[in-house]
């Protein structure tokens, strides 16, 4: 989990009456360990399902749940909580709660205080299939996105009430993910971003193969950032085992034929590529159909190996290439195989991993090589690297692809 895009950030946690409340417990723990400071603020149905007691142990500080608490000084709760909020998240939403947003009701501290607000509102959905379905529901958000309000999730599965399907509320985590990309600068938006991440696998037999020993971090964290930075992503992952980053598409795919070819599919369509996956450079010839065995008198097997295509270079030699970057892993000489390796593959940038390699580990340093000389960026945690990646690619795109 990264921690720094919400450093800082200050916001007022509106909880309403919902099972989902448990998840807010979880939330707030995500929230303030990135750095936010949390307000929580609770309607009265909300304190029937977890206790102010649990939410102010969690945030840190106390928790509201009534217009009249003398607490406040001016007795003006419902415009002082959020005068310094950087945002409202409603979480979970009531069915309820959505209809009072929707038509401005004021009626108890967190409507109030919604009302009045001065700064962006999110809210989190959580009911059941049938109250979400319901058309009045579906009004009441449609008129809360047009009033600018974000409405995040909600998801799809197995229901409190035993029923499945739309409503349930985001999980903790993934509630944290859209919240953390609400804030990231939109630096990317309207942009199509192609990545490929982690190893290949390329068989011998049945069950063994050869892969290598990349964790598929950096292509998720990149992608991650890149969601977060307002583009659509596609992110094509050899065998990792990671989360899919929130609001991205992910394809899985095992050895480099089959990754060359996901890209190639749909290559077309992105402005930006980003190679990131450890692509084995060769597989066997003809992987066996059945397990190959060990017997006394059978000789050590052999394997003939063919070479893999190059999914960058081909990438960079289509007609009308996206902007595509590649990286590097070294294990000695990085300045001089990183700008030979780029001018090589042909691509205007090319990231290199400095000193030795990171596979799996969460940190990285990195060099960019590009035709006009090489940077290097300070050493970080691989998702706070990725943002500063980001902003790097996404200030040499070339306006041409503006209009792709
Ligand atoms: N790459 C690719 N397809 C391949 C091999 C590499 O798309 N068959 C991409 C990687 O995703 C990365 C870049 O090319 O962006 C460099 O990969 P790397 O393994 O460092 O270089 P190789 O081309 O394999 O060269 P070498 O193994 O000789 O260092």
């Amino acid at each position: 989990m990264a921690t720094a895009e919400l450093a800082g950030k200050h916001l007022v946690l509106g909880m309403t009456g919902g099972i989902a409340c448990y998840k807010i417990a979880e939330l707030t723990r995500l929230l303030t360990k990135a750095g936010a400071t949390v307000q929580v603020v609770m309607t009265e149905a909300a304190t029937q399902f977890i206790t102010p007691v649990t939410m102010q142990a969690l945030s840190g500080r106390p928790v509201y749940t009534s217009q009249w608490d003398a607490r406040v000084p001016n007795n003006m709760a419902h415009i002082d909580l959020s005068r310094e909020a950087d945002a409202i998240v409603i979480a979970p939403a009531s069915t309820d709660f959505l209809a009072k947003l929707a038509h401005g009701m004021a009626d108890d501290l967190l409507s109030t205080l919604c009302v009045a607000r001065d700064c962006p509102l999110l809210v989190v959905p959580a009911m059941n299939r049938q109250m979400w379905q319901n058309p009045a529901t579906q009004r009441n958000v449609t008129q809360l996105r047009a009033d600018g309000i974000e409405v995040l999730g909600p998801d799809s599965g197995p229901q409190a009430c035993g029923e499945v399907g739309d409503g349930r509320m985001l999980e903790a985590a993934a509630t944290y993910e859209a919240i953390a990309s609400f804030f990231s600068p939109k630096i990317l938006s309207g942009r199509r971003v192609l990545l490929t991440a982690g190893p290949t696998f390329e068989p011998l037999d049945p069950v063994r193969g050869i892969t290598n020993r990349s964790s598929g971090k950096m292509g998720f964290a990149l992608a991650r950032a890149a969601q977060q930075a307002g583009a659509e992503v596609h992110l094509i992952a050899g065998p990792v085992a990671l989360e899919t980053p929130w609001g991205v598409f992910r394809q899985d795919v095992q050895t480099a034929q089959q990754m060359h070819d996901a890209v190639m599919r749909s290559v077309a369509d992105a402005d930006i590529f980003i190679g990131v996956a450890a692509v084995a450079d060769w597989r066997v010839d003809h992987a066996s159909e059945h397990k190959i065995k060990k017997t006394a008198e059978r000789a050590l097997p052999t394997f003939t190996f063919v070479e893999n295509p190059d999914i960058l270079a081909a990438v960079a030699k289509l007609p009308h290439p996206p902007f595509a970057v590649g990286f590097a892993a070294e294990s000695g000489d990085l300045e001089v195989h990183g700008e030979e390796k780029r001018a090589r593959k042909n691509v205007p940038l090319l990231i290199g991993n400095l000193g030795p390699l990171t596979f799996g580990l969460d940190d990285n340093e990195v060099i960019l090589f590009e035709a006009g000389g090489a940077t290097k960026l300070p050493r970080a945690d691989k998702q706070t690297l990725a943002r500063a990646l980001i902003v790097e690619i996404a200030r040499r795109l070339p306006d041409t692809s503006l209009i792709r």
